[in-house]
């Protein structure tokens, strides 16, 4: 087995119900510099104080990431967002519209934007979020600052939607995990671009088309040649390679081969559904928002079944539609 970091697999994982005693104790955690898994409306995050730059250093690490791919600083309200990223009008109609939400907006920083180099990767840009989930909201309030809090998984997993995903890549890594149940939407934040433009950077749990109505106006597109791997992507972490289970993921199956695991959409299975070799429902009634709560913990299960393909249903493209599309497209490309 290779151990990735042996200096932080030596550290006490403390897993708490959440509760007073577990906001408490993150926001003392964070505090000093430590490392906290909690949970949001999207998938947990990887909570350290913005301002710390040792403790995002740890937080790099603990995750395997590479030092390039920026942080999203979360904060509890639009006034305490204002004080980070300098918000054009449409920003703050975004804002009103979506916050607290499963919406991050990308903004010049402000001159004292308290919010450490290491988070923004040298940018002069920062992303802000003001998440919903009532725990992550407790834990801002309580800690009192920003909180930079990248979903809670290794490196090249898959975000996590239960603790127990945390604990699976992170244990030994991190300070403290915050149990709250399964999160409620499932994938990560939309991320708009809100430098002239607004831009669509990572389609994410509001859907593009609630955000169109809002600017009365289409969001722009970033230049395809920004999302391989290769390239200097607009939002750096959406390298193509970012969300791969080990199994190869096949995508529009409109039938299923020998050997495949299935991953399914709706009420009618492909021919060859029964010769799966082991099968899972993303939403059997054809729910988008069902769907998207499900794909990654889906994805983790069939994956633990080490089958040598997930064949995946085709996903109509609309609402939450869009980002489960994009996220099993960069699972399909393979790690790297
Ligand atoms: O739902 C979410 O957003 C979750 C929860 C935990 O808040 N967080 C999350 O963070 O998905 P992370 O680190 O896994 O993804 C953040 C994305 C990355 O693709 C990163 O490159 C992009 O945000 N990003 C951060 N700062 C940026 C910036 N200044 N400009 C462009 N993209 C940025
Ligand atoms: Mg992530």
């Amino acid at each position: 087995m290779r151990i990735l970091n042996p200096g932080q697999t030596a550290l006490k994982t403390q897993v708490l119900p959440s509760g007073e005693a577990a906001v408490a104790a993150a926001a003392l955690w964070l505090a000093e510099g430590g490392l906290v898994a909690f949970p949001t409306e999207t998938v947990y995050g990887l909570g350290a104080d913005a301002a710390d730059p040792a403790a995002i250093a740890r937080l790099y690490e603990a995750k395997g990431r590479p030092s390039f791919n920026p942080l999203i600083a979360t904060v509890g309200d639009l006034e305490a967002a204002q004080r980070l990223g300098r918000f054009s009008a449409q920003a703050v109609a975004l804002a009103r519209a979506f916050w607290p939400g499963p919406l991050t907006l990308v903004l010049p920083k402000t001159a004292d934007c308290p919010v450490a180099e290491l988070a923004t990767a040298g940018l002069d840009t920062v992303a802000i979020r003001v998440p919903s989930h009532p725990v992550a909201r407790a834990i801002l309030r309580a800690f009192g600052g920003p909180v930079v809090a990248p979903s809670a998984n290794l490196s090249g997993h898959v975000s996590p939607t239960t603790a127990a995903h945390v604990e699976s890549d992170l244990a030994g890594r991190i300070d403290l995990i915050v149990d709250a149940g399964p999160v409620e939407v499932g994938v990560e934040s939309t991320i708009v671009g809100c430098l002239n433009a607004p831009m669509l950077l990572r389609p994410g749990g509001v859907p593009r088309e609630a955000i169109e109505r809002v600017l009365g106006q289409a969001l722009r597109q970033p230049p395809a040649e920004a999302d391989g791997d290769t390239a200097q992507p607009l939002a750096p972490g959406m390298l193509a390679s970012h969300y791969a289970p080990r199994s190869k993921v096949r995508l529009n199956a409109e039938r299923i081969e020998a050997g495949e695991a299935l991953l399914g959409f709706g009420p009618a299975l492909p021919p060859g559904a029964e010769r799966a070799t082991a099968a899972m429902n993303l939403s059997a009634r054809g729910d988008l928002n069902e769907a998207a709560a499900h794909l990654f913990g889906y994805l983790r299960a069939l994956d633990a079944k080490q089958a040598r393909t997930i064949a995946v249903m085709p996903i109509p493209n609309e609402g939450l539609g869009e980002a489960i599309n994009d996220r099993l497209r960069r699972a399909a490309v393979g790690r790297q």
